[in-house]
């Protein structure tokens, strides 16, 4: 079984969020499946750099203004096709965001151009191999399975597109059409046309063969209107086709036993060793070295959509409740202005880091007690999993992913034995101060708190089995 995941970013290339984390996953997982995956991306200065010896399979003199070829090789442990197009790519920094902190203007021709590459090959235009299946992600990928249709290949591969994220649809302005190559007809209802634009993301969930997102929960919210942000019409009518399966993650990458960014790797036998990567983390972010103290630590996009505004308005419960926070963030500017204000406030109590670092992001889980994760939505979320295998008790709004992978500690869950962290509805500061609250007063408690911890370290957040649930839906596709 042979499949073309194409994507706009894959760990360890290139990544801005989790989305990279299972773009870059999942091959390694579907391997052991008997799937094996080519991961198309677009040729960054990152990506160009981390191939290696490669060969030229595909190129065009003109590609949307320019030539452009496609390279195959490995790079960093992916089998990769990389869509060398100097003119849309070659751009270093974020992947999405100019300099000046907008958008590229032409992203969508930049995106266009990778699924329009990646239909290409997808109907066979490689010599000498062709997906049974082509697996797309998000909106920079889902204009692919419109072009094939257009194209109306003789043998078409099967289509799935999974949704990391409703809320960035891919939304352009109709006058793009002949730009990136889609005939006037596409520009309709039954087509590519959205609120009277092009919608990239629509025209995936519109003519992919499945559309698959990355949890339960988030499958059935999508199809209602709140959750379904304009598209939940479109998903009602195609229930038939939507599932969800959870992400996992990469546990070599996310292995306490073994992290050598850790202070004092340990596992669930050795949860003493904690204190030492907790010493280790107040170091870093100068906090107060308080072995009492419950750290919250926070790993997260700075957004709305993460609730990081009603973080700021929980400070107090924290405080009051003798903890310290440990913020890891980047994003908006209010937010981050917010948080660093709050350090200055409380030197000792809040500690931030304003800025990307995965090497703390190692720290935090090993060292923070609980994990805050007050999202508004979250069709997954990834940081909640490593938590759960750190130790480390995740404290989550119960939305999407975070309802489907965390088991509160609600009286009788504590009972049974079965509860993993702490989970609050609706995501409200009030809310979100009250799980604060609870979840100090659990951890004073440690043999409650080290039987959330050992259960959290005990649970799958593996890729075994969402593996083998895509290798099922792959296999169904293929017949
Ligand atoms: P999303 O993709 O919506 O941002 P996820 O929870 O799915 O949320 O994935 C976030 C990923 O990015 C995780 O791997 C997390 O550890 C990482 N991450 C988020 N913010 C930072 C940061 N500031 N520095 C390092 N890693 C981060
Ligand atoms: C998106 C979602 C997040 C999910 C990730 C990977 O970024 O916001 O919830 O975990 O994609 O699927």
């Amino acid at each position: 079984m042979q499949v073309l995941s194409v994507a706009s970013e894959a760990y360890p290339l290139i990544k801005t969020g989790g989305l990279a984390d299972v773009v870059g996953a999942l091959p390694g997982a579907l391997a052991a499946e008997g799937v094996s995956v080519r991961v198309l991306l677009p040729g960054y200065p990152a990506v160009m750099a981390a191939l290696g010896a490669a060969e030229t399979l595909w190129a065009s003199a003109n590609l949307f203004g320019a030539p452009a070829q496609v390279l195959s090789g490995h790079a960093r442990g992916l089998d990769v096709l990389v869509l060398d197009a100097p003119h849309l790519f070659a751009r270093t920094g974020n992947p999405y965001v100019g300099p000046d902190g907008r958008d590229w203007a032409d992203n969508p021709v930049r995106f266009a151009a990778l699924a329009r590459v990646g239909a290409w090959i997808a109907g066979g235009a490689l010599s000498g191999w062709q997906p049974d299946v082509v697996h797309v992600h998000d909106w920079q990928a889902a204009l692919l399975p419109a072009y094939l249709h257009y194209d109306g290949a003789a043998r078409r591969p099967g289509t799935v597109i999974t949704v990391h994220n409703l809320a960035f649809q891919g939304q352009f302005a109709a006058g793009l059409l002949p730009t990136i190559g889609l005939p006037p007809w596409s520009f309709s209802m039954a087509g590519v046309e959205y609120y009277g634009d092009i919608g990239f993301l629509k025209a995936g969930l519109r003519f992919a063969d499945r559309i698959t997102t990355v949890s339960p929960t988030y499958a059935a919210e999508i199809r209602m209107p709140e959750a379904g942000m304009g598209l939940d019409g479109l998903l009602r009518e195609r229930a038939a086709v939507v599932s969800g399966i959870l992400n996992g993650i990469d546990e070599a990458v996310w292995d306490p036993a073994h992290d050598h960014l850790l202070a004092a790797p340990y596992d669930a036998a050795h949860l003493g060793a904690r204190a030492q990567n907790r010493e280790a983390l107040q170091a870093h972010l100068n906090l107060a070295p308080d072995p009492e103290a419950p750290i919250f630590g926070v790993i997260s996009r700075l957004t709305w959509q993460k609730g990081m505004d009603l973080l700021l308005e929980s400070l107090p419960a924290i405080l009051e409740s003798g903890g310290q926070l440990a913020v890891l963030g980047a994003g908006e500017a209010e937010l981050e202005s917010g948080l660093r204000a709050a350090m200055a406030e409380h030197p000792g109590r809040i500690g931030c880091l304003i800025g990307y670092n995965e090497g703390l992001a190692h720290v935090i889980q090993a060292g923070a007690d609980a994990l805050l994760v007050p999202s508004r939505f979250e069709p997954c979320g990834l940081t909640q999993l490593c938590a759960l295998r750190y130790g480390c008790v995740p404290v989550v709004a119960r939305t999407g992913g975070l309802a489907d992978t965390i088991i509160d500690a609600s009286p009788m869950a504590l009972s049974a034995g079965v509860a993993t962290g702490v989970q609050f509805a609706p995501a409200t500061s009030d809310m979100l101060s009250a799980a604060i609250r609870r979840a100090a007063r659990l951890y004073r408690d440690p043999v409650a708190w080290q039987r959330l911890q050992r259960n959290g370290m005990a649970a799958d957040v593996s890729w075994r089995d969402p593996a083998r649930q895509y290798a099922a839906l792959f296999r169904e596709l293929a017949g």
